[in-house]
């Protein structure tokens, strides 16, 4: 069943592999960018276009929102997330404790679980390991992430510790509940562990021994992309991809521009996903092959050309630079829809070519030339 699960097809000279992903929904191609589909929606984006324009393979969920709203009750009638939002690829959940912490209007963390007040109508809530487990199994994700705490940046060493013993702790809980508890829908749900730890060398290496000794199917890295310097993150993504077991997929949590996908691939990440593709659409700013543009400035105001002559989807040839800035300018949706559908459809043809060159074996010569282009400061 594990060696199924991940199969390598070809490993560069450095960390960078190529490789699939099997789950009941299909096959997985990595190194892979997974849109954020935070409450069932890829914001302004269509399932259709996901799937066949963008080319997206697997998208996001995250269960503090889902949990909310619609509430289980809705997703689980709906038979799981899959039915419900008509996405029949893969889908992965988020567990939850990330997100209290970034929206919730307060919370309260004890070692039983993360009490909090909901940021849409400031109810009550519990979520434990066990609940976050029972959620994401009620949501039916193909892949589901154990319950953590990720530490923020800067962070005290003993607070580190102390937190990453923790969230070891929950993963013990997480794997006795899943364990314990049958799947729901028919089709195979995998749990990841997530490695934390902070920015400190020594217990990213404890956490990452740790995890890889759960004999999960796929591991994770998480506490990164949170204020620290990008050389931290990527010293940190090195050290723990040096520990994790090479025949499983690894998953870096949160990251990142283009330069930093690129990055993260070199060093032997697997998947990857990232607000920032649609976020940052929404505020009219896309990636390109040639650098990044704003579209709201005055310079596009009489270019007709196409949007992007180099990009691969069909906005890119179909509306013209002028066209969409004018509709940044008069604040109409149709802009950020072009833009969401633009960006998503460059991060799915950035880590499709990257695969391309670990499979032509030439992956870092590629990334140093395209680097002066895409390591430009946002
Ligand atoms: N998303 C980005 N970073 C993290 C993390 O450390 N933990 C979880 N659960 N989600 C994340």
């Amino acid at each position: 069943m594990n060696s199924k699960f991940f199969t390598i097809e070809s490993q560069s000279s450095g960390k960078a592999r190529a490789g699939t992903i099997q789950t009941d929904h299909g096959a997985i191609q990595t190194p892979i960018f997974m849109p954020v589909g935070t409450v069932a929606s890829v914001k302004t984006v269509h399932q259709r276009e996901l799937r066949e324009d963008i080319k997206a393979q697997i998208i996001l969920g995250n269960t503090y929102h889902l949990y909310l709203r619609p509430t289980m009750e809705v997703i689980s009638g709906a038979g799981g997330l899959h039915p419900f939002m008509n996405w029949d690829l893969p889908i992965l959940t988020d567990s939850g404790g990330y997100q209290v912490f970034s929206l919730s209007a307060s919370r309260k963390m004890s070692e039983e679980g993360v009490k909090f007040k909901s940021h849409i109508d400031g109810s009550l809530h519990f979520i434990s390991p066990e609940k976050s487990m029972e959620i994401q199994r009620d949501i039916g994700a193909d892949i589901f992430m154990a319950f953590d705490e990720c530490t923020p940046y800067p962070c005290g060493y003993t607070q580190a510790r102390e937190s990453m013993e923790m969230t070891h702790r929950w993963l013990k809980r997480c794997i006795d509940w899943t364990k314990n508890h049958p799947e729901r829908y028919g089709h195979k749900q995998h749990l990841f562990p997530i490695v934390q730890g902070s920015t400190y060398s020594d217990l990213r290496r404890q956490s990452a021994e740790f995890i890889s000794e759960q004999d999960a199917v796929g591991n994770a890295i998480g506490g990164l992309s949170v204020g620290e310097p990008e050389e931290e993150m990527y010293r940190i993504t090195n050290e723990v991809t040096d520990i994790l077991p090479k025949e499983k997929p690894r998953y870096l949590m949160g990251v990142g521009t283009p330069w930093n996908i690129l990055e993260s691939i070199g060093l032997g990440v697997d998947m990857m996903d990232c607000v920032m593709p649609t976020r940052n659409a929404r505020n009219g700013m896309i990636f390109t092959w040639n650098g990044v543009m704003n579209l709201k400035n005055e310079k596009w105001k009489n270019d007709f050309s196409a949007l992007d002559p180099s990009g691969t989807s069909f906005v890119d040839s179909e509306y013209s630079k002028a066209y969409v800035r004018h509709l940044f300018v008069s604040k109409e949706y149709l802009g950020k829809q072009i833009a969401s559908i633009h960006n998503l459809a460059f991060y799915l043809d950035l880590v499709r070519t990257a695969r391309a060159h670990i499979l032509a074996g030439d992956f870092y010569q590629w990334k140093d030339s395209v680097s002066p282009i895409l390591r430009q400061r946002l």
